[in-house]
């Protein structure tokens, strides 16, 4: 799949305000971005960490799909996201391999990335994001 690094780790909170005084204050991490994805139903906030960052994910409805997996699972790691340098590609080979997928094919995610889930049932249970 030519992974090359993760790119982000999605983090599920209730609130970003409530959450960035411990990446801010306690691991001296900057956020430089807060953006809403309006499809997912989610405000994101970035932080970097090396070439990796930190996605924080707050639910922006009760049908989110973050929601629902603070409701199920509380707050906490959400997904691991790898960079490819074709989520297309990337997506077709999985798919070639049997993995579920959530995404068929590639979609715009937030700061303007090429996004495409697999479906933890065939991820060892890690919601597992490709991006590019
Ligand atoms: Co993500």
């Amino acid at each position: 799949m030519d992974i090359t690094h993760i790119e982000h780790i999605g983090i599920a909170v209730k609130s970003i305000e409530n959450s960035l005084p411990y990446y801010e204050n306690v691991l001296g991490l900057k956020c430089y971005n807060i953006e809403e994805v309006a499809d997912q139903k989610v405000k994101t906030a970035f932080f970097k960490v090396g070439q990796t960052k930190i996605e924080l994910l707050e639910p922006t409805s009760e049908d989110s799909t973050v929601a629902k997996f603070i409701e199920k699972k509380g707050e906490g790691v959400h997904h691991i996201a790898f960079a490819v340098p074709d989520v297309a590609a990337a997506l077709e080979e999985a798919d070639a391999k049997g993995v579920q997928l959530i995404d068929k094919a590639p979609r715009g995610g937030a700061e303007g990335l090429n996004i495409a889930f697999l479906h933890p049932k065939s991820t060892c249970s890690v919601l597992t994001e490709l991006c590019q």
